[in-house]
């Protein structure tokens, strides 16, 4: 029926039942596994043969300032794990891997499939953009569940995300799903429902697959923005990365290090990634990564090279007390309001636009102590932010409790 649909010969209303019908009596395991190879054989698939040793992907399910794959990726790469992503550009809140690293001026991720290898192989990192041909099963269900009120099923979200990263065709999946206000799963229950699902996917169709629930209550890190994130990125590979960021970063390394067998336990992974960003060997990583890709990287080491925006507008506390909350939602939706989100597919992107946070969760702030930066190239636009910027932190007279970044950690190998 997958194929069927895929090549036209089935019609949007009997899909749209058969949607439906899933969303009403489910699919078990099995009939989830199925669908998603038929949707991953759907299109073209990546052949990674040709790379040597064990290859790992990473996904994240989106949330707002979430710039981990730019820190992860040359650190994983660093200890000899290949790391051969396939991403796509965002659609929403702010872009996606492509659109950040192309922050990078000359950047492309348009290799043909020869210099995907050569490069993954010598460097043992590369990013390819999604052809356009990955998984069109998925394309055409997900706009048609779009308008049907059927994209909230977990297998079909599960099958929707795994069809793509088994196209990707590594070796190793790490899964990042993350909860909270800012991300597409809202509730723990529901965010770990679709973690285990997707992981006994992973497993049934032969990869070691693990994923992390984390915490996107808040934005992660301080930077919320193209270039901000990209800033934060390389200030975390030179050892100066958020505690929050930190953790997830080295939550989803311990996983694809020990999947990876370069490491026997967690702890050891965490070891080995701290000194690898001690030395400056995954910062030189990235530099050379971003070079191999056409990309300036004399940005990765002055990065104060990035364009700036026309206004730094400061958001400031209207009364003291504690953070108790900031909404990631209300953050992400100002940093598309400033332009650096995409609304459909083929819209433009203000890649130098952004929200830099300056407190967060559990921070004190002094009446009119700034709690965040809004950057601008429109004052009107960045007026209208700098309100919304505000409505989203909560401030309260008691201190906060700490929230775990890391919610649950699920993982399998096949037998
Ligand atoms: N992300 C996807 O890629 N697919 C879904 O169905 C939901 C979120």
């Amino acid at each position: 029926m997958v194929l069927s649909y895929t090549k036209g010969e089935i019609p949007d209303y009997q899909m749209s039942a058969m949607a439906m019908a899933i969303c009403f009596v489910g699919l078990d395991d099995e009939e989830t596994l199925e669908l998603t190879l038929a949707m991953r054989d759907s299109g073209d698939s990546l052949d990674l043969s040709q790379i040597e040793g064990i290859t790992a992907d990473k996904h994240s399910t989106g949330g707002v300032g979430d710039k981990t794959t730019l820190t992860l990726a040359p650190v994983i790469a660093c200890l000899g794990v290949p790391m051969a992503k396939m991403s796509g550009r965002g659609l929403g809140f702010t872009g996606g891997t492509i659109d950040k690293l192309e922050c990078f001026p000359g950047f492309t991720a348009a290799l043909d499939e020869e210099t995907f290898i050569k490069n993954v192989n010598s460097l043992k990192l590369a990013v390819v953009s999604q052809t356009a041909n990955l998984v069109p099963a998925d394309k055409k269900l997900y706009a048609l569940r779009d308008v049907t009120a059927t994209v909230d099923q977990m297998s079909l979200i599960a099958g929707s995300i795994m069809s793509k990263k088994l196209a990707s065709g590594s070796d190793i999946i790490v899964l990042d799903v993350k909860t909270g206000s800012g991300a597409f799963m809202k509730t723990l229950s529901e965010a770990q429902k679709l973690a285990e699902t997707m992981v006994r996917i992973g497993i049934m169709a032969r990869k070691k697959t693990a994923a992390v629930v984390t915490d996107m209550d808040q934005p992660l890190g301080n930077a919320v923005g193209n270039t901000l994130e990209v800033v934060e990125a390389i200030d975390a590979l030179s050892g100066n990365g958020p505690k929050d960021f930190m953790e997830v970063v080295y939550a989803l390394g311990s996983k694809i290090l020990t999947l990876a067998g370069v490491s026997s336990n967690e702890s050891e992974a965490l070891h080995m990634m701290q000194k690898c960003i001690a030395s400056g060997a995954a910062k030189q990583k990235f530099a050379d990564f971003i070079a191999a890709q056409d990309g300036d990287a004399s940005y990765v080491w002055d990065t104060e090279k990035f364009p700036k925006t026309s206004y730094a507008l400061s958001v400031c506390a209207p009364r003291e007390g504690y953070i108790k909350s900031v909404d990631a939602h209300g953050v992400g939706a100002a940093c598309m309001r400033l332009g650096g989100g995409r609304e459909t597919k083929d819209s433009p992107i203000d890649l130098s636009v952004g929200v830099y946070l300056k407190k967060k969760r559990g921070d004190y702030a002094k009446k009119g102590e700034p709690l965040a930066v809004v950057y601008a190239n429109s004052e009107t636009k960045g007026k209208s932010a700098v309100r919304q910027v505000q409505k989203a932190y909560q401030i309260t007279d008691e201190k906060t409790k700490p929230v775990p970044m890391i919610k649950r950690i699920v993982d399998g190998v096949p037998k």
